[in-house]
């Protein structure tokens, strides 16, 4: 039989020019260390991650991300930190922003990623040259205001989703109104709150961990404006605090404490275990309708009815009804404090809506549109803190400049919902991955290993473009939908689909036109079923573009057939060393405790 009339896997039976006269070896060894350049948008928690993972040659950039005065994480500490870098010195179960910085300051310096991190860079523009096969990039020094030309293989988006301020739209408040404006994202640590009218707008994570301190300022009084009911929760980390044998409601760690998880490594792993494992396990209060969701709703309703027992205004106005959304559905807060503050006397909870700011107040009217003048309530005030979230997924300025194939930006190819794959990437954004993108973040567990997740897919992602000789990766279409149809799947199940507002969610259109709320912030699923699904990436969802062109051979990067390691670089007899060697316990290797623990894992 003549092998050209045996049809090829893809059915055709044209074979290319592979092994044709012409092909030549080339020169290099297999492991193909060609020349790659990555630039990163951001330095957070994922951004440094990144600078540290990838082994390449990288260049990020970041603007300084704030957290304000008063707000903390919410997250167990030992639980919102890098796997790899435990940190035995939180001085509290919920750790202060200026902690968490300077801890990524710490790590950042450690593990060698401070020396690609630029600060002061804003990336403005990014467009996919195709002829190149390179992102060309425009960077912005914000100290000297100089512009600065660079160009990427991959590029990846760092940029977080809760840095982009929100300023609320109301009527007169830039203009017209003469008293100071702060947000959460851009606090003045230096402002005297003292003896200030306070207003504070919003009722969400910030505005909860805000109130309580503000309310202890001296000679100072609130005026809060809350327009939608939330849950307020105990502490996240409780049921593992009552595991170590510590009491919950005293979430600060003793100088003692500190020194004992510094010195007994044991110790320090017992406390990330509880941490981990409870956080993991309570991923089955997202799902509605299962035991351990009705009974946190209950618990939930029953605390807030009793911390709110002579204030029925406020039980009314801030306790979701039966049957509207359960805990979750928005960001649960714990709120240590926040109720019992709405509650004093320098406090004043205003549920009606926001109609205009004047030169020195607030004026809120009663829901109905048709509200004579003289219902209107002035409310003095100072200063006015705009506790009003961020740009998560959709309109943040950065998306409108970024520009993939055929100049399509990315905020137009989101247009009706942010469309990825897994999170991580987009069609028509060749050699480029996003971290803690759309459906990126958890409503329960640990993002922080998520975030781990995604950059160790990054890394497998970069090498093989590198290693395999490929110019490029797009994912494809047919994949990114199939994503998008099992999220939409996913949290139809969930507490995410219940009714309430919050930055998990956007609203669609669809291709009739209609509009539906989707859940456009989380992961389809918990902390380790991210993890499981991003460990072994499956390239069969990428189009691959090969540096040999459409007839050229595409194993070409196989080389001259010999190792980077018999050219003096690394050790040419790795494979003995013991750090490299995986001995199987002998007799019964399935009992080996690492494989029970995750014996699918290959
Ligand atoms: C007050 C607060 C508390 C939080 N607490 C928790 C918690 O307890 N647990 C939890 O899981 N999550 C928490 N989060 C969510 C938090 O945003 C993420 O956990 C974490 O910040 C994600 O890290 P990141 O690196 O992806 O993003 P970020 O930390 O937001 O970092 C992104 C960086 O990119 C920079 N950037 C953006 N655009 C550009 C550009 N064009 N050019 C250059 N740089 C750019 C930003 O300035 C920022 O520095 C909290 C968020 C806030 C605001
Ligand atoms: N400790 C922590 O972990 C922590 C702390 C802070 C933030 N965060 C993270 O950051 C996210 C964002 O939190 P956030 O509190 O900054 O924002 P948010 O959860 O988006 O809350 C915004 C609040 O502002 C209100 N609001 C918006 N525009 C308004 C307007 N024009 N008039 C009146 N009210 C208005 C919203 O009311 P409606 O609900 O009615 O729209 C909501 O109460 C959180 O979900 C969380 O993930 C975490």
């Amino acid at each position: 039989m003549n092998m050209d009339d045996i049809p090829l896997a893809n059915g055709s039976k044209k074979a290319g020019v592979l092994n044709s006269d012409n092909f030549t070896l080339k020169d290099t060894p297999i492991e193909n260390l060609r020349p790659f350049r990555v630039v990163v948008i951001g330095a957070g928690f994922s951004g440094i991650l990144a600078a540290i993972r990838i082994p390449e040659r990288l260049r990020n950039v970041e603007w300084l991300n704030k957290y304000p005065a008063g707000v903390a994480c919410d997250i167990p500490s030992h639980s919102y930190q890098y796997s790899f870098a435990p940190n035995p010195n939180w001085t509290n179960l919920y750790a202060p922003g200026s902690e968490i910085q300077q801890y990524l300051r710490d790590v950042a310096e450690k593990y060698g990623a401070t020396r690609f991190i630029q600060t002061r860079h804003r990336v403005d523009y990014c467009e996919w040259n195709d002829g190149e096969k390179k992102w060309m990039i425009r960077v912005k020094n914000l100290t000297t205001g100089e512009t600065i030309l660079d160009e990427a293989n991959v590029l990846i988006s760092a940029r977080g989703q809760l840095n982009d301020i929100k300023w609320p739209d109301i009527p007169g408040l830039y203009n017209t109104f003469r008293g100071e404006i702060m947000h959460p994202g851009k606090w003045d640590t230096s402002h005297d709150f003292r003896n200030k009218r306070i207003g504070i707008v919003g009722n969400g994570s910030s505005a909860i961990q805000i109130i309580p301190q503000l309310q202890k300022v001296e000679g100072a009084s609130l005026i809060c404006f809350m327009r939608s009911p939330t849950w307020i929760s105990g502490t996240f980390g409780d049921a593992a605090m009552v595991k170590l044998g510590l009491d919950p409601a005293d979430t600060a760690f003793t100088p003692r404490q500190r020194q004992q998880l510094s010195t007994d490594p044991s110790l320090l792993f017992k406390f990330r275990k509880a941490f981990e494992t409870t956080g993991n396990l309570v991923h089955e209060a997202t799902l509605r309708g299962t035991a351990l969701q009705q009974s946190l709703e209950a618990a939930l309703r029953e605390a807030m009815e009793a911390k709110l027992a002579s204030r029925p205004d406020l039980r009314a106005l801030l306790i979701p009804p039966p049957g509207t959304f359960s805990p979750g559905c928005r960001r649960l807060t714990p709120g240590p404090g926040f109720l019992e503050a709405l509650l004093a006397p320098n406090v004043t909870v205003v549920g009606d809506p926001i109609l205009e700011a004047t030169k020195d107040a607030i004026i809120t009217t009663p829901h109905s549109p048709e509200s004579p003048e003289d219902q209107r309530t002035h409310h003095p005030i100072d200063i006015l803190i705009t506790s009003t979230g961020y740009h998560a997924n959709r309109n943040p300025f950065l998306y409108s400049n970024i520009l993939g194939r055929n100049n399509l930006p990315l905020s137009a190819r989101w247009e009706s919902r942010p469309e990825t794959y897994l999170s991580l990437a987009v069609d028509g954004f060749p050699n480029f991955l996003l971290l803690f993108g759309p459906n990126g973040a958890i409503g329960a567990g640990s993002l922080t290993r998520m975030l781990e997740a995604s950059v160790d897919y990054a890394v497998c992602f970069i090498r093989k473009l590198q290693r395999e000789d490929y110019a490029c990766a797009e994912v494809k279409r047919e994949r990114v939908k199939d994503f998008m149809t099992y999220v939409d799947r996913y949290f139809e199940k969930t507490v995410y689909s219940d009714e309430c507002g919050g930055w998990y969610k956007s609203t669609c259109t669809d291709s009739d036109g209609k509009k539906r709320i989707i859940v456009t912030g989380l992961w389809p699923g918990s902390t380790l079923h991210a993890i499981e699904a991003m460990r072994a990436p499956r390239w069969e969802d990428w189009v691959w573009e090969s540096v040999e062109g459409e007839e050229g051979n595409g194993l070409r990067w196989l080389g001259n057939g010999m190792s980077v390691t018999q050219f003096g670089e690394g050790d040419p007899s790795w494979y003995v060393n013991e750090d490299h060697v995986e001995v199987p316990v002998e007799g019964r290797p399935e009992e080996n405790a690492k494989w029970r623990a995750r014996p699918w894992c290959y």
